[in-house]
């Protein structure tokens, strides 16, 4: 591992635009549980039940009292960890760009990073199924579930469900920041999910240098990254800013 987090360090030293694709395995150190694999919250749900549209449009109260209240506690808990913050320090040294995050934590912004597009939307706002009003989510009353808006219409997550379309600005610049850049860090996706999984694709495409960061393989490995740094998120970004502050 030693020598690729050189090599990774190397390489962003070496890069003029760097983007960085993030998923749930970034914000596992910080307490919140991925989609997949052991303990992941779809091992517990049916996401295509659970997180999709039709069903939150069917049951709301469905919806929130399984899947948005215990999410609400947990992301209202969390704070950035080493990986949230060595994305900060890399863009605070002008070696990070964009972060595309399919998280909807908020995480990367509390960390300090400035540029992030929130590919499947955001847990901070609720927003009003009847009038589309927002309010912040960790000021919004959850004693009655489902929470309604003023003008009575329940309140849901400003975030993406199955079976609604990524927010068109966030494809849009998302699709500019992967054609643009000269490597991209994608770190902590299982790289399953699409439109998020074909981001690498088009920066690869367009030329660019793909990071993986993650102790398992993906779809992305062999087909698509360069190299894939084995490891957790917090560590690995640890070690890559340091041996960047050796170079830079
Ligand atoms: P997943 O839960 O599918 O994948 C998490 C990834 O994180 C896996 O590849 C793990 O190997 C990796 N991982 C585990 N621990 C890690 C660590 N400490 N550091 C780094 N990586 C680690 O999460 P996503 O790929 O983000 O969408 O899932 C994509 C989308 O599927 C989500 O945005 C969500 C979900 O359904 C919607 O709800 C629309």
């Amino acid at each position: 591992m030693k020598e690729l987090i050189k090599q990774a360090a190397e390489d962003l030293a070496a890069a003029r635009n760097v983007v960085a694709l993030t998923g749930a395995g970034i914000s596992i150190e910080s307490g919140i549980p991925p989609f997949r694999g052991k303990g992941g919250l779809w091992e517990r749900f049916d996401p295509m039940e659970i997180a999709h549209i039709d069903t939150l449009m069917r049951d709301p109260a469905k919806v929130w009292k399984i899947l948005v209240k215990e999410m609400k506690e947990i992301v209202d808990r969390a704070r950035p960890n080493d990986g949230h913050k060595g994305l900060a320090k890399l863009e605070a040294r002008d070696k990070l760009q964009t972060i595309i995050t399919q998280n909807i934590d908020g995480l990367h912004q509390a960390a300090g990073n400035t540029d992030v597009i929130e590919f499947h939307g955001t847990f901070a706002w609720q927003r009003c199924m009847d009038c589309n009003k927002k309010y912040e989510t960790r000021k919004v009353d959850i004693s009655e579930i489902p929470p309604r808006c003023e003008c009575g219409g329940i309140l849901r997550p400003d975030a993406v469900f199955f079976g609604e379309i990524i927010p068109p600005e966030a494809m849009r610049r998302s699709r500019q920041a992967a054609t643009d850049c000269d490597l991209m860090l994608v770190i902590g996706t299982s790289a399953v999910v699409q439109p998020a999984a074909m981001i690498p694709v088009i920066a690869k495409d367009n030329g660019a240098k793909i990071v993986e960061i993650n102790p398992e393989r993906t779809p992305l490995t062999d087909q698509i990254s360069d190299y894939l740094i084995m490891g957790k998120a917090g560590e690995v970004m640890n070690r890559i800013v340091s041996d960047l502050q050796k170079i830079i």
